[in-house]
């Protein structure tokens, strides 16, 4: 049996689009265990227990990839998921279930192949690299995908805390993307590149004067924004209630703050009270690890 952990993220961070991510001290938890045969899920509701479920399928393709069809060999596995990262949010839990089945995949089946291999893998499932590497290595990290995949990470400041609004509606990565224009002026792409340099010194140094500055975006949020009921709502209460930084966690529409105020959180509770979306208020700390597996 092997049990692996794997932390929420939060991609682009404002100016970083599609590249920047950061991994979060919230987890899915999944076990797999072989069992004589078949196939059973437990920790899910009873739609996402099927073989479209992504976690099996991760761990499906990376079987195959080692060597093992499932298909064809009616093997017998039991997947056991304990989450608590929410569903189409912007904070990263496909990621989360595609690096689950990819790295059991390899754990349970005794593949050899190297951390930086599987996440090439689930890069290649999840189609862009920002959410999975923050997952895969924990911490802050940029990603490019050139003839391949290449992360770095960087060092996050241990004065900055996240305060994420989760709302209880979805919205869908698909239709946030097809909002984006395909040409951007260089006006926008140059606040950009410049913003995204000076944030990941601002996060390292734990400057939030700097941070306020610097993370911020032209090239997403604005359009992005339409999608999320609300917005301009949440974003006024949190700007008056001292956070440093307001943005929108991945393609939304969960949106997050910066903030080192341990009373931002009561003071958050007590504004969204009478908006008419119930939002969910969490407080997080980076995550430095990435998946563990035991
Ligand atoms: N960078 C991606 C986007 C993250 O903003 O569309 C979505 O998972």
């Amino acid at each position: 049996m092997v049990k692996v952990t794997v932390p929420a993220t939060t991609a682009n961070l404002g100016p970083g689009f599609d590249t920047l991510g950061l991994a979060l001290n919230l987890y899915n938890t999944y076990t797999f265990e072989e069992i004589n045969e078949g196939l059973v899920f437990e920790g899910c509701p009873d739609k996402y227990k099927n073989i479209e479920n992504l976690v099996y399928q991760s761990f499906a393709k990376t079987a195959k990839l080692l060597g093992k069809n499932l298909e064809k060999n009616s093997y017998g596995l039991k997947i056991t998921m304990d989450t608590h990262i929410p569903v189409s949010r912007g904070l990263g839990s496909s990621s989360a279930c595609i690096v689950g089945g990819v790295f059991g995949a390899n754990a349970l089946l005794k593949g050899n192949l190297s951390k930086d291999e599987l996440f090439k893998i689930a890069v290649e499932i999840e189609g862009h690299p920002d959410n999975v590497a923050p997952a895969v290595y924990g911490g802050l990290t940029a990603a490019i995908v050139e003839n391949g995949v290449y992360s770095v990470k960087y060092s996050i400041s241990d004065k900055i805390k996240f305060c994420a609004l989760i709302p209880d509606f979805e919205t869908s990565t698909h239709e946030a993307r097809k909002i984006l224009p395909s040409i951007v002026s260089f006006k926008d792409a140059i606040f950009n590149v410049s913003r995204t340099a000076v944030l990941l010194k601002a996060l390292e140094e734990g400057n939030f004067e700097l941070i306020s500055v610097s993370l911020k975006d032209m090239l997403h949020q604005q359009y992005r924004k339409t999608l999320i009921s609300e917005y301009d709502e949440v974003k006024k209460i949190c700007l008056e209630n001292g956070s440093h930084a307001f943005f929108i966690s991945g393609s939304g529409p969960t949106l997050m703050n910066i903030t080192n105020d341990p009373d931002f959180i009561k003071n958050m509770e007590n504004s969204t009270r009478y908006l008419k979306n119930k939002w969910d208020i969490k407080f997080l700390n980076a995550d430095r690890s990435g998946v563990i597996i035991k």
